[in-house]
């Protein structure tokens, strides 16, 4: 039996770039993936764009038990090393907002621009794989899959998380790291929609489709962004952002006018305007649909017969509307996993167990959970170019 330096599990966007860091180091490289296809994430990432980094990455948007164990990895192989690769491979992109950037085709060309450095690097992928056992003896790890069995010196888990398991996601590296006495932190869902209470739910219903910039706070954490009224609850960009920081019993506040004081407005309109009907003078501020929700009980009403106790209220309403969610959509709608393998115990610099010689893990399967906008996919890239250049 042949052999390898190492044995990838996984063929996504960490797996890939591990595999072509060690292969080009002259490192004899196998990847094994279950999937008919790999980089299927990638492949439907960014709406099939990719937003494969974002310009502003920090240790600050990472969500870890140990928030500087992704520090290492982003510092020494960063957005900036990544972007020149996707400028070698001639691959257009730009710039949609807040740093994120996209390609200007299709996510495809990012598969294949790994699948070209995995060349170099005389990588072995294997799909259609599935790993039916795992064992380590005498400091070599042996796969077997229905296929056939592996040998190899190193092992790294990159078969992510648990995010969309129509997609093939499962919790294979967490059994893997557990069977290795490794402990995982609770996976839930993340970067996930937010249902609300049955109390709030018609209000939301009659408002699904509506999109809205919004200040979202949760506990102490707040990001300015677009939000999405849906069927169940909301959406958009940042509910999917506080959702990383959403725990069962929080309460989420909405500021649905995060640039004007409404009762401010409110009063100079009343004086200026009396006639105008409440509903009419929201519609300034707000979506037409969303102003004359929030003017609905008080249907008619000139804005001169509105007290301030009154415009206080319908301000509150607007800039400090309250839900405590049911609960999210779950791993079926969520982009990303929280929690993970615990990285207390592996080295933030090479990605190796500390207590198993030469078992490896990146990628999502870790504890380390980005913002919404390209930051996953960059520790992607980081953490497996980290395990890439330490494999020996
Ligand atoms: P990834 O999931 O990419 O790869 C894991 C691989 O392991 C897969 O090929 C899978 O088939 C394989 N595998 C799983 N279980 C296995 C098993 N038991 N045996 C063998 N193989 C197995 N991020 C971002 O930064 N920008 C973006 O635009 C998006 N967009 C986006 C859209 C959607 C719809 C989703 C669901 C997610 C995103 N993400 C994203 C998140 C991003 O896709 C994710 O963080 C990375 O793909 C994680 O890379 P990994 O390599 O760790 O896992």
């Amino acid at each position: 039996m042949k052999l390898y330096d190492a044995i990838i599990l996984g063929a996504g966007a960490a797996g890939l770039m591990c595999a072509s860091v060690a292969g080009q180091r002259g490192k004899t490289i196998i990847v094994l993936d279950h999937a008919d296809e790999v980089g299927k994430k990638i492949i439907i990432s960014g709406g099939g764009r990719c937003n494969f980094t974002n310009l502003n990455v920090l240790p600050k948007c990472y969500i870890s038990h140990n928030p500087h164990f992704a520090k290492s990895a982003l510092g020494r192989y960063t957005q900036h090393d990544f972007i020149a690769m996707v400028e070698r491979h001639k691959i257009a992109y730009h710039e949609k907002t807040l740093g994120q950037l996209f390609c200007d085709s299709s996510a495809r060309s990012i598969v294949n621009m790994l699948l070209d450095e995995c060349i170099k690097g005389n990588v072995d992928i294997r799909t259609r794989h599935n790993i039916n056992n795992i064992s380590l003896e005498d400091g070599l790890f042996k796969i077997s899959s229905e296929k056939k069995e592996f040998l190899a010196r190193n092992l790294v888990l990159a078969t992510g998380g648990s995010a969309i398991p129509k997609m093939g996601a499962t919790s294979f590296a967490y059994d893997v790291a557990r069977k290795f006495k490794h402990k995982i932190i609770e996976p839930k869902p993340a970067l996930v929609p937010l249902k609300t209470p049955q109390k709030q739910l018609s209000f939301v219903q009659n408002l699904a489709g509506i999109a809205v910039e919004a200040i979202v706070t949760c506990n102490k954490t707040q990001f300015r962004e677009n939000i999405l009224f849906t069927h169940r609850g909301f959406s958009g960009p940042a509910i999917l952002q506080i959702s990383s920081y959403w725990a069962h019993g929080d309460i989420i506040t909405l500021n649905l006018s995060p640039d004007i004081d409404v009762f401010r407005f409110l009063k100079d309109k009343k004086q200026a305007r009396p006639k105008t009907e409440l509903k009419t003078v929201l519609a300034e501020l707000l979506p037409t649909r969303l102003a004359h929700a929030f003017a609905e009980h008080y249907p008619s009403l000139p804005i001169a017969t509105l007290s301030d106790k009154i415009m206080e209220e319908i301000a509150m309403k607007i800039q400090a509307y309250q839900f405590k969610p049911s609960g999210s959509e779950g791993f079926a709608k969520a982009e990303v996993t929280l929690g993970g393998i615990d990285t207390a115990g592996f080295s933030s610099k090479t990605m190796e167990s500390k207590n198993i010689k030469g078992l490896f893990a990146i990628g999502e399967a870790m504890d380390v959970t980005g913002w919404l906008g390209g930051y996953n996919f960059q520790w992607a890239w980081s953490s497996g170019w980290a395990a890439g250049m330490s494999l020996d």
